[in-house]
């Protein structure tokens, strides 16, 4: 089902209706949304969502994320506890995915849910994504916009670099601003499990819940799609570099970058954490192309924005499976 040819659409209100009938159509667009591009098809047709495992060569059915345009919407396709409400209440529209009970009748399909009777449900705050989904009118399943493996693209052009050929269309609305992947919080029982950290901070999220949320049970993690090597560059990432070895590049983090290094890219002069999520993967994409054999990467502090940065550095610094 691979196209011969993506198209550009641009993010003006003929682009976003032309990204609309395509998703309606069954076929595979990558749209903007805060976080990074997703690759987004009818979450509600089993054979648009199996494209999408085809265009990114993704071996293995890991669930997706339903995205839809209003948090209404929403609602209606899950079984929302008190805290999954308050949670959807607070962040929503925004880069927070909850993973609940599927609603009955919500109509997701089940290879979207790789077989789960819970579905992972998200509201993107991102005017262009909220603009395509109403226009689609239908949950969108979309996973990050890259090749199986890769880093998520943060640009129409990364998209591009993956996808290009193998998709019908992207819609280009520019840089992403948060820059890392959603939080994923699972409201299944009475405490819920952080799944995944991302564009919502640990520490907002407790705030709302008025308790610490807990860690997945575990080997058996019930997101599948989390495995260590998912984010991977070819050079070889090192974390909490004090010093740049000869032949390494430098992601750099505040105002003292290590000296040594031929290539230094930084996350954010100003030791700014959001900043730095909004040039994470831009960042890594960009060292890697460089050629370098490593990339030493400087320490980025554990709170707030930090735990996601260093969660998917970590991920890219992880032995390949
Ligand atoms: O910011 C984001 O979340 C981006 C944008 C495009 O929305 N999407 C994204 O999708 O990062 P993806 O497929 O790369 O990651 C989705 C994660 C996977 O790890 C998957 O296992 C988990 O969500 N997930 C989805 N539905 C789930 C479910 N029912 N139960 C457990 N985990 C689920
Ligand atoms: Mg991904």
């Amino acid at each position: 089902m691979s196209a011969s040819r993506t198209r550009l659409l641009p993010a003006d209100a003929a682009g976003i209706a032309e990204a609309g009938r395509l998703i309606r159509d069954g076929r595979l667009v990558a749209l903007p949304t805060e976080t990074v591009y997703g690759l987004g098809a009818d979450a509600t047709d089993g054979r648009a969502v199996a494209a999408i495992y085809e265009a990114k060569g993704r071996p293995s059915f890991n669930p997706l994320i339903a995205h839809v345009g209003e948090p209404a919407e929403a609602l209606k396709l899950g079984v929302f506890d008190r805290h999954a409400q308050a949670l959807a209440d607070a962040f929503w529209p925004g880069p927070l995915t909850l993973v609940v009970p599927m609603a009955e009748g919500a109509g997701i399909s089940d290879l979207a849910r790789a077989g789960l009777d819970t579905v992972g449900l998200r509201v993107p705050s991102h005017p262009v994504a909220r603009a395509l989904l109403n226009a689609a009118g239908r949950p969108v399943a979309a996973p990050s916009a890259n090749r199986s493996g890769h880093v998520s693209p943060t640009t129409a052009a990364h998209v591009l670099a993956d996808l290009d050929g193998r998709i019908d269309a992207v819609l280009d609305a520019g840089p992403t601003e948060v820059g890392v992947e959603s939080t994923i919080v699972a409201c299944l029982a009475d405490a819920p499990v952080l799944l995944r950290p991302g564009g919502v901070p640990r520490e907002a999220i407790e705030a709302v819940i008025g308790r610490p949320l807990a860690a997945p049970a575990g080997e058996a993690t019930i997101a599948p799609g989390m495995l260590a090597s998912h984010y991977a560059p070819n050079a070889a990432i090192r974390l909490d570099a004090r010093d740049v070895s000869p032949g390494e590049a430098l992601l750099a983090f505040g105002p003292d970058a290590l000296p040594g290094a031929g290539r230094i890219l930084n996350l954010s002069p100003s030791g700014d954490l959001a900043e730095a999520a909004a040039n994470l993967f831009g960042h890594l994409r960009a060292l890697d192309a460089s050629g370098a054999s490593g990339i030493a990467v400087m320490r980025i502090p554990r709170e707030g924005l930090g735990e996601a940065i260093r969660d998917r550095l970590a991920r890219a610094a992880a032995p390949r499976t």
